[in-house]
């Protein structure tokens, strides 16, 4: 059975921390930090010449365990390179059942999901897993990807995330970016990146999946990591990659709510609840203090509330019912 979408689309990833599969130190120190989610990477983190030994090293983290909640992810080798099918066949053979998704970089088209779709379900027959369980993380990172992303987040029910690789996508275009995640210089564009964001969080969206951002690379400037995930979390973003453990605290508090809005949104979510019922009177429309609430409220404040208990918040404030 595959997991629910459900299941998938609530798991947290605020903050998806990147660790090169070569680096066993490195690999070490992630399990104890406090990303959301973490990726081993075969891909431009490790040299060719690692590579063969990267997947051992993931396999045996993935297997050894102490990973807590967080989403375990491994970057493959996109499908240009001879080495995505071995990446996949040894990480997915050796630790498949430790592993929570398999990121794709460079996709540019459905095909490509499809491809890596069907090579997890043969290897998790052969190996008696559940078939299905293993999700896909899909990066945008060139023109070709961009154009066909609607396509590539509906290729598959494994996918769950569709993550903005900034790095090679400027490089892809052209575009004259010295910082990623920056406006080029020289531009007043207001946001270079709008577009981009945007048409990967329409596709995510049309697909009930999570649009990540992608690093940024200036790993000891926190306060110009903060401003880019701002823009991120408020266009939609569920969250964003770190480099560095210095910018987990950032990642997690700017796409976690804000406990008063958190507080609110479970709260439009009782007195809805009660409002359309029959002891409340059956009515599509009420008040909750000064604010008219309709099922587009309700709407709005699923999102927020279900972002809040995907990053753990606990309510500080109740509604109840009025007394007649
Ligand atoms: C990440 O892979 C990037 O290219 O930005
Ligand atoms: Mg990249």
């Amino acid at each position: 059975m595959p997991i629910s979408d459900a299941a998938r689309t609530l798991r947290p990833r605020r903050s998806n921390l990147a660790v090169p599969g070569s680096s066993t130190k490195m690999i070490t120190k992630a399990k104890g930090l406090p990303a959301d989610q973490v990726f081993l990477d075969i891909e431009d983190a490790v040299a060719p010449l690692a590579k063969p030994e990267a997947r051992r090293n993931i396999v045996a983290a993935l297997t050894e365990g102490g990973w807590g909640e967080k989403v375990r992810t491994v970057r493959v080798n996109d499908w240009t390179t001879q080495w995505t099918y071995t990446d996949v066949v040894e990480v997915v053979s050796g630790a498949g059942a430790d592993l929570d998704c398999i990121m794709l970089p460079k996709v540019q088209s459905a095909d490509q999901v499809v491809a890596l779709d069907l090579l997890l379900t043969q290897i998790e027959k052969s190996e008696g897993l559940e078939v299905g369980r293993i999700g896909i993380e899909a990066q945008i990172e060139n023109a070709r990807g961009l154009i066909a992303v609607d396509a590539i987040a509906a290729a598959s029910p494994r996918v769950e995330t569709i993550i903005f690789g900034p790095a090679d996508f400027m490089a892809s275009i052209n575009m004259k970016s010295l910082v990623v995640g920056e406006q080029p210089p020289g531009y007043d564009v207001g946001d270079a990146y709008h577009y981009i964001l945007m048409r990967i969080l329409m596709a995510a969206r049309a697909n009930d999946q999570q649009a990540i951002d992608g690093p940024y690379l200036q790993i000891r400037d926190v306060e110009g990591f903060t401003r880019v995930a701002r823009r991120s979390a408020a266009l939609g973003l569920d969250g964003k990659w770190v480099l560095h453990p210095g910018q987990i605290d950032a990642a997690n508090e700017v796409f976690s709510p804000r406990q008063e809005d958190y507080d609110h949104a479970e709260n439009i979510l009782d007195a809805y609840e009660w409002y359309t019922s029959e002891a409340g009177g059956k009515r599509g429309a009420a008040m909750l203090g000064d604010e008219m609430i309709d099922e587009a409220s309700r709407k709005m404040a699923l999102v927020i509330a279900g972002k809040g208990r995907a990053a753990g918040m606990q309510r500080s404030d109740r509604w109840t019912p009025p007394q007649d």
